[in-house]
């Protein structure tokens, strides 16, 4: 392969963020029958609120949800909520009409498109080819929920991606065991948080699982991928992977992967849930003394003196 083709074809600033959020969210059953599993809350703001400020801070003015009929929820949170609003205004409650409004701010839209059948990761990601069009995009998954005291993640994988022209995808190391979980890389050695990633298989068992570097919710792609996608065939699960576009993309273009600074919660678990809403608690400005007054009250109720 010529260096030519792995050089990048451009170096612009993503403005286009995708939430994939069409699938059913079985793991959050009875809940997920009526509530999408992105508008699930930590403390006040659904999962998908904290994507979509990341996606905002990192520079993205156009969202685009790709969801399907049984999402409206999602939806109607992003519409303006008019009598709300007025309610709000007559009564002088300032700071939760703030608050209301932010939800998306100005100069910011969203975007839905509908996904018919959930056919997989990588079908949904392709659902958004004619709204991206051909630029750079994130790619978000919004269970996966990243908490950084400095930059949000994608804000830290936008820059690169500027900087070197090239897709970036969001890693952790998981314990060898858990490798069936996601989608695994490989890479050349890393500096500076990013190794050029060399190969990537959608959730091998841990004795053929490349390296335990893990992907992460958070992808910068390079618009090449939708192509790639259209020629994608089912694989894992009988989904259309976007792990297996990206397996392709490698032959063409740099794809880096990154380890993000930040705490990442699987909010798409039960526990990564209860784990996220405790640390957000905690941190909590006004919450938090309460918050772990009630946790030590709890473990002593329980007889619980120290966790091993
Ligand atoms: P998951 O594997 O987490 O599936 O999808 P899920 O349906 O959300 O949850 P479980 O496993 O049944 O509990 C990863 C991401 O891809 C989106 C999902 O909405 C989620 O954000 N997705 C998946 C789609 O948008 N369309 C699909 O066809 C499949």
């Amino acid at each position: 392969m010529s260096s030519d083709s792995m050089s990048p074809i451009t170096s612009r600033r993503i403005r286009k963020a995708v939430f994939p959020v069409a699938g059913f969210g079985t793991r959050f059953l009875p809940v997920t029958k009526t509530v999408p599993k992105e508008m699930l809350p930590i403390i006040d703001k659904p999962l998908i609120q904290y994507a979509v400020d990341e996606a905002i801070e990192a520079g993205c003015d156009t969202l685009i949800f790709i969801t399907n009929r049984y999402k409206h929820a999602i939806a109607d949170y992003f519409d303006k909520a008019y009598e709300l609003e007025h309610k709000l205004e007559k009564s002088g409650k300032t700071e939760m009409l703030e608050l209301v409004r932010n939800v998306l701010p100005d100069g910011v839209r969203a975007i839905f498109v509908t996904q018919a059948e959930a056919l997989g990761l990588g079908h949904a990601v392709l659902c958004a080819k004619a709204v991206v069009g051909d630029e750079p995009f994130a790619v978000m998954l919004p269970d996966d929920l990243i908490w950084s005291r400095g930059p949000g993640a994608l804000a830290q994988m936008a820059d690169v991606a500027e900087r070197d022209g090239s897709s970036v995808i969001a890693v952790q190391q998981v314990p060898r065991e858990q490798t069936a979980s996601y989608g695994i890389v490989a890479t050349d050695a890393f500096s500076d948080r990013c190794g050029r990633i060399t190969g990537i298989v959608e959730k091998p068992e841990p004795d053929v699982a490349p390296s335990t570097l893990a992907v992460v919710g958070r992808y910068v792609l390079d618009p090449r991928i939708f192509a790639l996608l259209e020629t994608t065939k089912p694989g894992k699960g009988g989904e259309i992977q976007l792990t297996d576009a990206i397996a392709a993309l490698l032959a063409e273009r740099t794809v880096n992967a990154y380890r993000f600074e930040g705490t990442r919660f699987d909010c798409g678990t039960h526990l990564g849930l209860i784990e996220a809403t405790i640390r957000f608690a905690l941190d909590h400005e006004v919450l938090s003394e309460h918050a772990r007054r009630s946790m030590q009250a709890a473990l002593d109720e329980l007889g619980v003196e120290d966790l091993p």
